[in-house]
């Protein structure tokens, strides 16, 4: 099976998904979006009220911000990269996502991670960092370093929500989608060369 296939029948099985409480309040599963054989895979926390009704991650005013930085270095989710988030449907109230919900929804990604074999992931935030990196990353300190786990580098960044509250902090994100650049010219084959 192609990996577009896989995604498909992934897909599939995701939208139908009760295996936690955030099925009862959601709208949409808010699986992902990009291309099948991405190197770069961004993972966020969980879908806000935007994702959430329009089955998409990051479309709301975060997700513009995303979108304008990830331009600046020549990506965009429908060319050259996956985006998905930690938990798949949105919490209530936008609350963190519980360590339950997170557990339970990661075998999702893992599944998605398992069909991509990405080169880098782009932890978006704290939330997705702790999970995915590092339970006591240092979100503010630890922003824009490379982590090797398993042979995949993984870097966090400031999340797209957090720059728009403390937009002082907008170069330093930005220095770190350089650096990300310049690593996916240095490791990745056809990222951009599509
Ligand atoms: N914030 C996230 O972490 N993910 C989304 O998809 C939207 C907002």
């Amino acid at each position: 099976m192609s990996n577009k296939e896989e995604f498909e029948k992934l897909r599939e099985q995701c939208t139908q998904c009760k295996k936690c409480r955030l099925c009862e309040t959601r709208h949409n599963v808010v699986f992902g979006v990009g291309i099948s054989d991405a190197e770069v895979m961004f993972i966020g926390e969980g879908p806000g009220e935007n994702e959430d009704l329009q089955g998409e991650p990051f479309v709301g005013r975060g997700g513009k911000l995303l979108d304008k930085m990830l331009e600046a270095i020549d990506l965009d989710r429908h060319k050259n990269i996956y985006i998905a988030n930690i938990v798949k449907c949105r919490p209530p109230q936008n609350r963190d996502p519980a360590p339950d919900e997170q557990e339970e929804c990661i075998k999702w990604l893992r599944a998605q991670f398992k069909v991509l074999r990405p080169k880098i992931i782009v932890c978006l935030g704290r939330i997705a960092a702790a999970k995915i990196i590092k339970p006591d990353i240092k979100i503010m300190k630890e922003h824009g370093q490379f982590f090797e786990k398993g042979g995949v580098l993984m870097m966090p960044v400031l999340h797209p929500a957090a720059l728009l509250r403390n937009p002082n902090n907008k170069p330093a994100a930005f220095e770190d989608f350089l650096r990300l650049q310049e690593k996916i010219k240095e490791i990745c084959t056809h990222t951009y060369n599509q």
